[in-house]
């Protein structure tokens, strides 16, 4: 198999989480909503233990964590929950497909939409939100990491601003829970999205987190029936998914004081080998202010599918693999002030918990080799 270097897709599943898994598929497969027997209470009690792993691992109270089907669900509850005609949302251009389109379709409903610009390393400006917040503003999202470069935004500037006018404020944490710490508290935010697949959990799980105090952001369910997870989402739980994200959370939590240290260690070693064989490779995103393990290159003049095409032994991918169905320019590329040239010809290589330094040393030879090949072929020096 070729090397994995595609963790923001998704990471592999660690074999904890789905040690904790397995029994929540065979033995005690009750419904955590039947509430007349045992097989009922051992899921129940297995929820609960993993909403209170979840709600650990980001400095939240366990009555918070609302259990969805992954971070596209809880981004679209945050937004279309708060919203109605009338209203004005602030989001930013460098946001995942999960927070932009919800946002197009409010404002094809009568929901006034402002889409902030970014800097050139991909960063939002709180006083340009400043200026941005109408009377009407009801809801402001921004991503904590983003997953095409990695770059933070200043999530606890904006936090602020936001409050000064009393606007709850919903991250996308997609891609921080594991990698940099994410508390709440620490943040100010009021929503927050998470996903199991993307800190070594199962797919088709996540959560939303909705403040309560000292204010409660009141959303309206973008679901209804059985009245679950207080209302917000109703369904039968995913337990045995919901059992693994606790794990993984739990983990991410864990493995914070020495993981992302030892994944920059790798992320860095990577950039050096490729800009030595490659001096023209250019990084994006913020040089510092970034996802340990993220590293956005442009090759000029490589096209990202050939160079990927001429890459079978490392497994990586231009952009979002959401979007990887319209190979189109990344928008976070383009609103970051790249060309439409220099962003088609651009690559992400996310390193995980299981990449090994060999593997480093490997595709580096591999990338540089593959981007010589492909400029020599195109005549380029
Ligand atoms: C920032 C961000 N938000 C949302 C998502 C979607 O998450 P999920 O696959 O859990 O729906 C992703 C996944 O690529 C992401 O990176």
């Amino acid at each position: 198999m070729p090397i994995y270097l595609d963790n923001n897709a998704t990471t592999p599943l660690d074999e904890r989480a789905l040690e904790a898994m397995m029994p929540y598929f065979r033995e005690h497969f009750g419904n955590p909503a039947s509430t007349t027997h045992a097989f009922g209470w051992a899921a129940e009690a297995a929820v609960d233990l993993a909403r209170e792993q979840v709600a650990e691992a980001i400095g939240a109270t366990p009555e918070e964590v609302v259990f969805t089907s992954g971070a596209t669900e809880s981004d679209n509850t945050a937004l279309r929950g708060a919203l109605r005609p009338g209203d004005h949302l602030i989001t930013f251009a460098t946001e995942h497909n999960a927070v932009l389109d919800p946002a197009a379709a409010l404002a094809r409903s009568g929901v006034e939409v402002t889409v902030l610009p970014v800097d050139g390393h991909g960063r939002a400006d709180p006083e340009e939100l400043r200026r941005a917040i109408r009377e009407n503003t009801r809801l402001i999202s921004a991503m904590l990491a983003n997953n095409e470069t990695g770059t933070l935004h200043p999530i606890r500037e904006l936090v602020e601003v936001a409050h000064e006018r009393g606007v709850p404020f919903h991250t996308d944490a997609a891609q921080a829970l594991g990698k940099v710490p994410v508390d709440v508290e620490e943040l100010g935010v009021d929503l927050m999205s998470l996903s199991a697949h993307k800190c070594y959990g199962p797919k088709g799980v996540g959560a939303l987190y909705v403040r309560r105090r000292p204010r409660r952001v009141r959303l309206e369910p973008l679901i209804y029936g059985g009245g679950h997870e207080r209302g917000l989402r109703s369904g039968t739980l995913n337990l045995p998914g919901i059992v693994g994200f606790g794990r993984a959370a739990e983990l991410a939590a864990e493995s914070l004081p020495t993981e992302p240290e030892r994944v920059r260690g790798l992320r860095d070693r990577l950039w050096e080998l490729i800009r030595a064989g490659a001096p023209y490779a250019r990084l994006n995103g913020h040089p510092e202010l970034r996802l340990p393990n993220t590293l956005n290159i442009t090759f000029p003049a490589v096209p990202a599918s050939d160079l990927l095409g001429a890459l079978p032994g490392v497994a990586a991918s231009s952009g979002s693999a959401c979007t990887s169905a319209h190979p189109e320019p990344s928008h976070v590329l383009r609103a970051m002030g790249l060309s439409e040239e220099d962003a088609t010809c651009s690559i992400r290589l996310s390193l995980g918990r299981f990449t090994t330094g060999e593997e480093v040393e490997s595709a580096a030879g591999q990338i540089v080799r593959a981007a010589r090949e492909l400029r020599h072929q195109r005549s380029v020096a």
